[in-house]
């Protein structure tokens, strides 16, 4: 890593002033003068040194009325991890809760630095990037938010501090609206997506991996969160990894950036009003130079998805909750031109448990398009509720991908709906039923937006191509789910070749390396 002369003159200058936090002074921090600029070939994604970019709100380990707020800081010096804030009355005028007077609350965190450099998977080394600086990551964790309320907040150091901004906690758990896109990326779509996204004000995001596209260049990070902030400084984001977060540093780029609620080392589980939530890697991370690490991440991972969705079909037959989500970056079946799923073997091992538990909805990624199923079970359709709705959501802005017949899929029954363009979706949980709605953009020049996502008009406007309503499953299955108890770890993973120490590549195409 490089650090440009001027940072290093900048950073003397500063010293160590911003490391010492007085809570009860913190009210009292006005109109210090900004700090320097970071300089640099890359200042564009840096911004000013020590101060707050890149902030993103998450579901806590606290519970659903939780958030974690992270953020990041440029510079090598010290820096103390601040948030205040309070709850805004209703009526309060605007510029009283920009000035921040609302913010009678503080929170405290801690902070690590995020890797850096440009690393290279296939020979596990890194080199330095000329322009790049030291980019802090500040973590902290609000609790005991009250419900229903709009909350005002501002992240820093105690002397530096983000713009005032607000977001809303949630009155009842009966309504609930999750969006959901992934393949991001930094393009003219990708901030179409962030925009269209944020004016539908859900709940919670979902980005369902392939975030950022670094690629093993780090600053694209810097980049990328500085894209997203817009959404999700208001909406707390629900991230999952995918293959291309395995090329920064095999994942340890993705676990020191983002803040996930409780679980394993590698998913998650958090709640969606109605619904549970597990998140999981699905193998992105699986590499060969540690096969080792490989098999444990992933067995941890299935033991973990079926002891979570035992749990959650037990929750949904006491009526506690209606529907059980899985979300991950890989596909279980795919309609893409040349692609498969990322090893037949784990689909065949996850399946068995998506079904076992009677998973009402697979979100996904990475294939660059939209694509959803009907209710199915081992790649056909069931005919009724029986089975999963899968719902392929790739095309978030990084290019779009062709199926394998433009005129439209004729080869996979489950199919109920597609669509080459970029798009989004969005469910709302409600008691008893869920209404998914998928909007894309009408791009006209389609042959050039899939090699270039810069060419596409930032101002046209997406139109609704496809919704979808699933009721909740009968009270015989959903009784039959929740008998199901949690088999022993052997057993779960007995059929898996990563749990003997084989890591197992897709066997149709090398999809690791798009
Ligand atoms: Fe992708
Ligand atoms: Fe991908």
């Amino acid at each position: 890593m490089t650090t440009s002369p001027s940072l290093t003159r900048r950073s003397l200058l500063l010293g160590t002033a911003a490391t010492a936090v007085a809570p009860g002074l913190l009210r009292a921090a006005t109109a210090l003068p900004r700090r320097p600029e970071a300089g640099g070939p890359l200042a564009h994604v840096y911004g000013r040194l020590g101060t707050p970019r890149g902030r993103m709100l998450g579901h806590a380990a606290a519970g659903p009325t939780g958030r974690t707020v992270t953020w990041l800081t440029t510079g090598s010096e010290p820096s103390a991890t601040v948030v205040q804030w309070g709850v805004v009355p209703p009526g309060t005028p605007a510029g009283h809760v920009r000035q921040g007077r609302l913010l009678s609350s503080t929170a405290t965190g801690t902070s690590e630095f995020a890797p850096g450099g440009h690393f290279h998977e296939d020979t596990a080394t890194a080199q330095p990037v000329e322009g790049e600086h030291p980019v802090r990551v500040h973590r902290a964790e609000l609790i005991g938010l009250p419900a229903g309320t709009e909350v005002a907040y501002r992240v820093g150091d105690g002397q530096t501090w983000s713009p005032v901004t607000t977001f809303r906690t949630r009155e009842a758990d009966d309504a609930f609206r999750l969006a959901h896109f992934g393949d991001h990326g930094v393009t003219v779509a990708s901030r179409r997506t962030t925009a269209a996204v944020a004016a539908v004000q859900p709940d919670a995001v979902l980005v369902a991996g392939d975030l950022s596209y670094a690629n093993g260049f780090q600053p694209r990070w810097d980049e990328w969160a500085g894209q997203i902030e817009p959404l999700t400084a208001r909406v707390p984001l629900l991230p999952a990894p995918g293959n291309h977060e395995a090329k920064d540093y095999y994942g340890h780029t993705y676990r020191t950036r983002f803040a996930t609620p409780g679980g394993g080392r590698n998913w998650y589980t958090t709640s969606l009003g109605r619904a549970s939530l597990f998140v999981g890697t699905a193998g992105c991370f699986l590499t060969e130079h540690d096969p080792g690490s490989a098999r444990d991440l992933v067995v941890d991972e299935l033991i973990g998805l079926e002891q979570s969705l035992a749990l959650a079909a037990a929750r949904r037959a006491a009526g506690e909750i209606d529907f059980l989500v899985v979300a991950q970056h890989f596909p279980l079946y795919t309609n893409h031109a040349t692609r498969g799923p990322f090893s037949p073997e784990l689909v065949a091992v996850q399946e068995q448990v998506l079904q076992r538990y009677q998973v009402d909805l697979l979100l996904v990624g990475h294939d660059h398009m939209y694509q959803r199923s009907l209710p199915m079970a081992y790649g056909q359709p069931t005919g009724n509720a029986l089975g999963y709705v899968q719902v392929v959501a790739g095309a978030g802005g990084n290019g779009l991908y062709d199926f394998a017949d433009p005129d439209g899929p004729d080869w996979g029954q489950w199919c109920a709906a597609w669509s080459r363009r970029f798009s989004f979706v969005e469910y709302a949980f409600e008691p008893g039923r869920l209404v998914a709605t998928a909007h894309g953009w009408a791009d006209a020049q389609a042959e050039l937006v899939e090699e270039d996502s810069n060419a596409v008009d930032p101002a046209l406007l997406p139109e609704v191509i496809d919704s979808f309503t699933l009721t909740r499953k009968s009270t015989a299955l959903v009784a039959a789910a929740a008998a199901r108890a949690p088999r022993s770890a052997q057993e779960i993973v007995a059929g898996l070749p990563e749990a003997h120490g084989v890591v197992v590549r897709n066997l149709a195409e090398d999809c690791t390396r798009h």
